[in-house]
């Protein structure tokens, strides 16, 4: 045993050999970086990623997952933050002050509404919604106030595809910043930056993960003075993440285009199967004819995310409704969407949306990594006891 080993094991001169490179990004975890002297104390700026100077500002794990994301979604700057709404409130915390308008589309991420609902009126900002279908009604809710926009392509429960093009340029021309939460684009369905937009705002809870263990989002951008703000804000807020969690979506992260493209085929075959369904009045996939905005999904989309709903008859009570997602055995009842479980939830439309245009008993599907004729066997079990033959 060394003579004091507390300080001879923290103080250890051994350094491995520089030189070790594998295909695997290696796993830093800091909160104190340690500098080589008090020069580099000075010199280092933390807002660049040309040094390290504290673990919440970044490390080579974080910094690799960063340029990775921004690559995905062609951006050219990243921010990771510790959940997709996260994401969210730091792009309203960064844009948005005192006497400032946000606008929000009417199927809107719930939390996100909350968010500006409860938090942001206590700072004096109020929000707005407006249709996500109807680029005059975003035009219509753009005030002298109005600093941000939100658009999400498509509703990630009622599936609304919009204009994405259309929404971003009545912004532009009024020169309000645009926000895209492009979680079920995922960087892979549709280029978000070639829209227009501004920012572009991932949960990488969601697809990058995929394996439906690890909370984590990102805001993406292309102009550095958008950036900046956002990451000083982020410092100040100081939204950091884990390395081990990095780790997991940067390990996922080469094989998201083949995961998206198997979740996809396996939720349209899934989805056609339910839309000839007698107890189905509607689906809700915006890469289905007859889906709400289906014609811009067709303009702008190669591909499309493994989630739909559809509309489940009006006649039928709750009760029958519950009893067929309670049927379910491979789906189970959950909501966050593109791990290897396929999941079911039902919604309350009237509470969501009163006074919308859609009819019936709201339930969204996320498709994992089942095979398509097990799924479809459980469907078919579940609407069979619920609906009756
Ligand atoms: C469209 C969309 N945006 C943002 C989020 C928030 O992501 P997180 O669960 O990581 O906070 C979700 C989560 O369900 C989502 O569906």
């Amino acid at each position: 045993m060394p003579k004091d080993p507390a300080t001879e094991l923290i103080h250890h001169p051994y350094r491995p050999p520089a030189g070790f490179e594998a295909p695997q990004v290696a796993v830093h975890k800091a909160s104190t970086i340690i500098f080589p002297n008090v020069a580099a104390v000075r010199s280092r700026d933390w807002r660049y990623k040309t040094g390290y100077t504290y673990g919440l500002h970044g490390t080579p794990t974080t910094f690799t997952l960063e340029e990775r994301i921004a690559t995905l979604e062609g951006g050219r700057h990243c921010q990771l933050v510790p959940s997709g709404l996260a994401a969210i409130t730091l792009v309203d915390q960064a844009l948005l002050s005192t006497g400032d308008e946000v606008l929000l589309p009417d199927n809107v991420y719930g939390p996100s509404r909350e968010f500006a609902r409860h938090e942001l009126a206590r700072w004096g900002i109020t929000h707005r919604l407006y249709d996500p279908m109807d680029p005059a009604s975003l035009e219509a809710a753009i005030s002298a106030h109005t600093r941000l926009v939100w658009i999400e392509a498509p509703g990630s429960v009622t599936m609304e595809f919009p204009d994405l093009a259309g929404l971003v340029g009545v912004a532009r021309h009024r020169g309000v910043t645009t926000a895209l939460d492009n979680t079920w684009g995922a960087g892979i369905a549709f280029d978000g930056f070639a829209s227009g937009v501004d920012i572009v705002m991932q949960a990488l809870t969601k697809y990058p993960s995929g394996g439906g263990d690890v909370l984590m989002g990102s805001v993406t951008t292309r102009d550095d003075a958008l950036h900046e703000r956002i990451k000083l804000t982020h410092m100040r807020l100081g939204l950091g993440i884990a390395g081990n969690d990095a780790e997991l979506v940067l390990r996922s992260l080469s094989s998201l285009p083949m995961r998206y493209r198997a979740q996809d085929a396996a939720a349209r075959e899934l989805a056609a199967w339910l839309a000839a369904r007698p107890e189905v009045v509607r689906l809700l996939h915006p890469a289905f004819e007859g889906s709400p905005g289906h014609e811009h999904w067709r303009a702008t989309c190669a591909q499309a995310a493994g989630l739909f709903s559809v509309l489940l008859d009006a006649r039928f009570a709750p009760a029958q409704v519950d009893r067929f997602v309670d049927g379910l055995k491979l789906f189970r009842i959950g909501y966050s969407w593109a791990g290897p479980i396929s999941l079911v939830v039902p919604y309350d439309l009237a509470a969501m949306r009163p006074g919308g245009p859609m009819r019936g008993h709201l339930v969204r599907f996320s498709i994992g990594f089942e095979e398509v004729d097990a799924l479809r066997a459980d469907l078919q079990q579940a609407l069979i006891a619920a609906f009756g033959d």
